[in-house]
């Protein structure tokens, strides 16, 4: 088979190299890719934007490619399996109906709610005085979050009304994140620990994938600017099986269910924010039309099953037939970003030390990289992800901050406590 990544972060070079260790998997173009995914056996990059559709859709003819398997959200949102459906050809995720669940934050809330599936009180606007008038009464802390698709930067946490009158007006007066803030939620804050819950989905069955948890605030302790992920680790020790099934029969089945009734199909990966609260309830923070990044580094460097074999029976319908194979050890993967990331940053820093992974158990994965005279440099904010299986959470942490200490570029930025919550968990 041939297949198809879309994307150029770190997210799809796990995907991409997932898939190409599959048997059946002759090649993996990856449009536009990372120099990561450039140097990857049997993967190929090809300059094609990932929001450029016309462009990969003239790429999977002309390639003949036999399954398209998209990261990130802004081509699912924009319909790019709509059109790929059109033309005959597979392409993995959901349609653009079924892609507002990450698309517009008023539609998943409304959602949530016909469906009762737990998540934080709220209130939609468009208006932008209604909205004003509502944070005169509403409960403080409060969350102002711009509807659409804001590269994970529209959510405001506000800890008075002042702040909380002001992120409105930054959204809806100020248009910070463009046309995302038509509309805003003004939601209620919840407290508790977040953690991630990614499934495959096949329009009425769900294979959920490992757990895991990310660390999205910029520095150690969880403190500092948010972040899209410093790093992650699976499994994540909240969401133990009994919580797992909990989030299953109060979150994922719900969830399912309500898209049938609303007459959607949603084929593709299916990504879960969820805040479990102190009283054990867990509450949807956001939905994902894809997987996490960097969840996915970690989750995928425990699956042992075929990847495509699993991305083929939710295309064909086949979901309930086929289980996902983990290994039992967890793995814990650290962000080594641009120092300045989310703010403005360096580009073009010739990086070294990225031979460190040739040993067992380890992998370097690339996000913002790209191969300029026969040297890797920076090319983002996220630059790398290092990923370490352990025996324990602990192990793997070891392990990863071994092999992030091997590699340096000026200004390499990486917290220090990646895992720190499963760790003493571990200690107890
Ligand atoms: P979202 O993109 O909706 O997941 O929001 C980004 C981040 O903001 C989440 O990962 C949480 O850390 C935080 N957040 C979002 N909504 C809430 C809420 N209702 N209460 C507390 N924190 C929130
Ligand atoms: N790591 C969070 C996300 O992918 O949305």
């Amino acid at each position: 088979m041939k297949l198809l990544v879309v994307g150029s972060g770190g997210r799809e070079h796990a995907l991409a190299w997932a898939l190409a260790k599959s048997d059946r998997v002759e090649s993996v173009l990856v449009a536009p890719g990372n120099a990561g995914t450039a140097n990857e056996p049997k993967v190929e990059n090809i300059p094609v934007g990932a929001e450029d559709i016309d462009g990969l859709l003239e790429l999977a003819r002309t390639a003949q490619i036999d399954l398209t398997v998209i990261g990130p959200e802004a081509p699912l949102v924009a319909g790019i399996v709509d059109r790929f459906k059109k033309h005959g050809l597979k392409c993995f995720g959901p349609t653009a109906s079924g892609a507002r669940l990450e698309g517009s934050k008023a539609y998943t809330k409304d959602f949530l709610q016909r469906y009762k599936i737990p998540t934080a009180g709220y209130a939609n606007f468009s208006d932008i005085d209604a909205a004003l008038k509502h944070v005169e009464t509403c409960n403080i802390p409060t969350v102002v979050k711009a509807d659409g698709l804001a590269a994970g930067k529209g959510v405001l946490i506000a800890h008075t009304r002042e702040e909380a009158a002001a992120a409105v007006n930054l959204v809806m007066s100020d248009r910070a994140f463009g046309e995302a803030g038509n509309e805003v939620v003004i939601e209620d804050f919840l407290s508790g620990e977040e953690a991630s819950f990614m499934a495959i989905i096949d329009g009425d069955d769900i294979l959920p994938l490992a757990t895991s948890q990310d660390h999205k605030a910029r520095d150690d302790g969880d403190q500092g600017p948010n972040t899209g992920g410093m790093g992650a680790y699976s499994p994540a020790p909240v969401i133990d099986e009994a919580m797992a099934e909990r989030v299953m029969a109060e979150v994922m089945r719900p969830t399912v269910e309500g898209l049938k009734q609303d007459g959607e199909h949603y084929t593709g990966f299916l990504y879960a924010g969820l805040m479990i609260g102190d009283d054990g309830v867990p509450r949807v923070l956001e939905f994902n039309c894809r997987m996490g990044d960097p969840e996915t580094q970690p989750i995928l460097f425990r699956l042992k099953s075929d990847l495509v074999d699993l991305i083929e029976a939710a295309l064909d319908g086949e979901l309930g037939n086929v289980t996902a194979d983990w290994d039992a050890r967890p793995a814990l993967g650290v962000v080594l970003a641009a120092g300045g990331y989310p703010d403005s940053y360096n580009k073009g820093d010739v990086i070294s030390g990225l031979d460190a992974d040739s040993a067992d158990n380890v992998k370097i994965f690339h996000a913002g990289t790209k191969t300029t005279g026969g040297n890797t440099v920076t090319n983002g904010g996220r630059v790398l992800c290092a990923v370490a299986l352990g025996d324990s959470v602990a192990d793997a942490q070891t392990r990863a901050y071994n092999l992030v200490d091997k590699i340096s570029w000026d200004n390499v930025y990486t917290r220090r406590d990646i895992g720190y919550r499963a760790v003493a968990r571990e200690h107890v």
